[in-house]
């Protein structure tokens, strides 16, 4: 069993029997979550926005955990003396609890002094079997067709925000591209230009058939 826990914004946590890993860890976002109580050993980072990268840094270190990332990023948050891996697009990664595949994203990708942080990502997660589509920030883009072919991803985590990746309407079809049963909205209502009306994407993804699972981060154990 896999355990998902949306911790905000792009923030995710997924845990097995007794490890965990987090992707985008913007933990700063979430009072309530406290990774000091995970035993967190692997940082997934999708591209070098801040709302991204997070605390990436401060948790490696304090958890003794590798930040994988696209070259560019790795080099960096190498360079603040966090451990890293850097990969590029394509293949399977694999690490003791399972394996990932870093697809491309249509997004910026750039650091906070404008600094060039690589191509955007998407990342794929095999855990136990499970396959969980981690977008990133994206636009709906027609090879979501193909993963659904190559990779059959069983949960989706899409944004739906607008204004900087796709919106409800577009999440909807990314959806059912994708294949996904079951989808986690995320990116979304953090901040102004990113309001979403929920209410709109839960109709369109009950119309979609597709599991729509909003998790709220207030509510997070
Ligand atoms: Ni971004
Ligand atoms: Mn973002």
């Amino acid at each position: 069993m896999v355990d998902i826990k949306y911790i905000g914004h792009s923030a995710f946590e997924f845990t097995t029997k007794e490890k965990s890993i987090i992707v985008d860890p913007l933990v700063s976002i979430n009072e309530k979550y406290d990774y000091k109580n995970s035993n967190i050993t692997d940082i997934f980072v999708t591209h070098a926005h801040s709302d991204h990268i997070g605390q990436a840094v401060e948790i490696a270190k304090e958890k003794d955990a590798t930040i994988t990332a696209v070259p560019e990023i790795a080099k960096r948050l190498g360079e603040q003396e966090a451990k890293t891996r850097a990969v590029g697009f394509g293949s399977w990664i694999n690490y003791d609890w399972g394996r990932v595949i870093f697809l491309p994203a249509h997004h910026t990708s750039s650091f906070d002094d404008g600094s060039y942080g690589g191509v955007a990502a998407s990342i794929l997660f095999d855990i136990e079997g499970l396959r969980i589509f981690h977008a990133g920030d994206t636009c709906l883009h027609s090879e979501f067709k193909t993963y659904k072919e190559l990779y059959r991803p069983n949960i989706a985590l899409l944004p739906i925000g607008g204004n900087y990746t796709m919106d409800v309407e577009h999440a909807v079809v990314a959806a059912d591209w994708l294949g996904a049963k079951t989808v986690i909205p995320m990116h979304y209502n953090t901040f102004p230009e990113i309001q979403a009306d929920l209410t709109k994407f839960l109709q369109l993804m009950q119309v979609n058939n597709t599991q729509c699972c909003i998790l709220n981060p207030e509510e997070i154990k």
